[in-house]
């Protein structure tokens, strides 16, 4: 326990909480961290960290050592509170708060007068109202005494702590107050320009910013779908158009995954399932890229057989969502992988990620092992590990690099 109250609450201390934490501390603010993980809070007591981020086990050692961040499991009275749950989706892709409101129920109790409330989890359009509706059902005696606002994290995975600090913020309140209010509980931490708007305009700019991403991928990828029927090379292609001095057409890869830009869209979707058309569409074709991928490995399977009378084998090169992460999270060269194995007949596999060490459902292979051994070589994932590999007649890309 601290001698004195804490400063700040951060609740949830996964990827993005634990790191905005720890850079708190870093200036001898005192931390409280809260996670219902008893096993992170236990780690995080002990001055270690749970997730792979480069420089947040110094961060972290620090905070805990110095005595400026402290876990629980349990939230105790502060001035500022930080939710940072996670926000999934449910079946039929319907985003899922029950997260921060969870969260949020743990901390009605404790709120005063005065208090600052910070939503930072990705959050569907509405749900900061949402939750200052439910503080003020239950605490109808801190109407207007609190401030409340909606701050969304952007940080890129490998570069958290240097991102935390330098990238520009969009901070939106649910009144004006607010919204200056937490721009001054941020200012002390970050370096980057704080923008204000309110708290609706901010959630809606981080769901955005992802479905921009999405949209603008799902066209590379829809070319390259074309470009395979009008027998085009697509690279060649979007090199020649991107050489218009107003065109930027991105790389079209066996789909999109991770869990943002793969999820956030499906969070305008759901809401406003008749307006967002071309947020919805890139979606699906985003989808149907690695169906369609998944396919092209059956038939060149097929077309192997016939032409040489055996069965192939085949070393799918990737798993992670994207090159030179351990990352699976709605990964898909790990759909492909499935689809493919659940087509299998007979035929020898080899699956490779060289960024993890071993799964629970494939049997991983050595990445050189498996190019050597197999008859057709996958690529699905342009990790560093493959670019030096020699790809043999009947290999498949779908990436430009390999
Ligand atoms: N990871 C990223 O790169 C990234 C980037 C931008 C935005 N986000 C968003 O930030 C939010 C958090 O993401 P993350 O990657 O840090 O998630 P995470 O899964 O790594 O961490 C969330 C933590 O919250 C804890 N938790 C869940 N419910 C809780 C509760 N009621 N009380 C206390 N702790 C609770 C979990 O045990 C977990 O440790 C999500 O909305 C995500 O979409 C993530």
């Amino acid at each position: 326990m601290f001698m004195n109250q804490p400063e700040v609450v951060m609740i949830g201390l996964g990827y993005i909480g634990l790191p905005t934490a720890a850079l708190i501390a870093q200036t001898k603010t005192h931390v409280h961290g809260v996670d219902i993980n008893p096993k992170v809070v236990e780690t995080i007591n002990q001055g270690k960290i749970h997730i792979v981020e480069p420089e947040l086990d110094t961060a972290v050692e620090n905070a805990v050592k110095n005595g400026f961040l402290l876990a629980s499991t349990k939230p105790v009275s502060a001035n500022n509170y930080l939710v940072v749950v996670p926000t999934p989706f449910k079946s039929k892709n319907e985003p899922d708060i029950s997260f921060v409101e969870a969260a949020t129920h743990s901390i009605i109790p404790l709120l005063k007068e005065g208090d600052l409330y910070i939503i930072e989890s990705t959050s569907p359009i509405g749900t900061t109202e949402k939750m200052r509706d439910l503080i003020y059902s239950q605490r109808p005696e801190l109407i207007d005494k609190l401030f409340i606002a909606y701050c969304p994290e952007r940080v890129l995975p490998g570069n958290v702590m240097y991102e935390l600090v330098h990238n520009d913020r969009v901070i939106g309140g649910i009144d004006d107050k607010s919204t200056r209010k937490a721009i001054d509980f941020y200012k002390q931490f970050i370096k980057g320009d704080l923008h204000s708007t309110n708290a609706r305009t901010a959630e809606m700019c981080k769901l955005v910013e992802n479905s921009s991403r999405d949209v603008q991928i799902a066209f590379a990828n829809e070319l390259s779908l074309i470009c395979d029927k009008a027998d085009i090379n697509v690279w060649e292609l979007i090199d020649l158009a991107n050489k218009h001095p107003r065109v930027n057409i991105l790389q079209p890869g066996c789909g999109v995954g991770g869990h943002c830009i793969a999820v956030d869209p499906y969070f305008i979707v759901a809401d406003y399932p008749m307006e967002s058309q071309i947020i919805g569409k890139a979606r699906e074709i985003n989808n149907y890229k690695s169906f369609w991928c998944a396919e092209k490995v059956q038939t060149a399977k097929l077309e192997f057989e016939l032409n040489k009378n055996r069965k192939p084998s085949i070393a799918i090169m990737g798993l992670a969502f994207k090159p030179n992460i351990d990352d699976l999270r709605e990964s898909p060269a790990k759909y492909i992988a499935q689809k493919v194995l659940q087509n299998a007949n007979n035929e020898q596999y080899y699956i490779v990620e060289p960024n993890i060490e071993s799964h629970n459902v494939f049997k991983l292979t050595d990445y050189k092992l498996a190019a050597d051994k197999a008859d057709i070589i996958v690529f699905l994932v342009a990790h560093d590990e493959f670019k030096t590999l020699e790809i043999n007649e009947n290999s498949i890309g779908f990436l430009r690099n390999p």
